[in-house]
């Protein structure tokens, strides 16, 4: 679970277009490496998947149209420079259906973690992580609250400043 001990450090961007959604995402990208989980947290339409977009791109996906929210099957895997497991728990009751899958081999290895309605499953997740909530302030205007637990997510933060 995020909201945990683990020492915190928090940042708030505004996107004023998909495009500078895309492009903040792949900002973020250059900065992961394997093991990285990201917890994604907003409503329906708060640009989760659009901000996936970018980081999968950002990752060496080339085509980002591929990425769609993985709402049926749970977890999509990109291959980029290093593997991306998307994940979308919208439609779960908790987090055992995630461990049913197999997430924690996903979350716990070679790859970047992502996970939209991530506060769903955050009993599932590690106590270490980059959670990024996004709101809708108007039709096209997005708060993107990025907030990293633990070091290696403190230091995320640094280099995004
Ligand atoms: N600045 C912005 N950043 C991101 N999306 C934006 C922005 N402005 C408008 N939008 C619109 O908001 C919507 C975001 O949709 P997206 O699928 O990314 O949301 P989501 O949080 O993944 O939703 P869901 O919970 O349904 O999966 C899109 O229709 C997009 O065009
Ligand atoms: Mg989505």
């Amino acid at each position: 679970m995020y909201s945990s001990a683990v020492k915190e450090k928090k940042l708030t961007f505004k996107s004023t277009s998909v495009d500078e959604t895309i492009r903040f995402g792949k900002r973020l990208a250059a900065l992961l490496s394997p093991g990285d989980v990201i917890a994604l947290v907003g409503e329906l339409g708060a640009g989760k998947t659009t901000l996936t977009k970018g980081i999968v791109e950002g990752l060496g996906v080339l085509d980002r149209r591929v990425v769609k929210s993985p709402t049926f099957s749970l977890v999509h895997k990109y291959e980029g420079c290093i593997p991306i497991y998307h994940f979308d728990a919208y439609r779960l009751e908790d987090g055992e259906e995630m461990l049913d899958i197999g997430s924690d081999e996903m979350i716990y290895g070679n790859g970047v973690a992502i996970v939209e309605w991530a506060d769903k499953v955050s009993g599932y997740l590690p106590k270490e992580c980059l959670k990024i909530t996004l709101t809708a302030v108007s039709e096209n205007e997005r708060s993107i609250e990025i907030c990293g637990y633990g070091s290696r997510y403190n230091k995320i933060i640094n280099d995004l400043l």
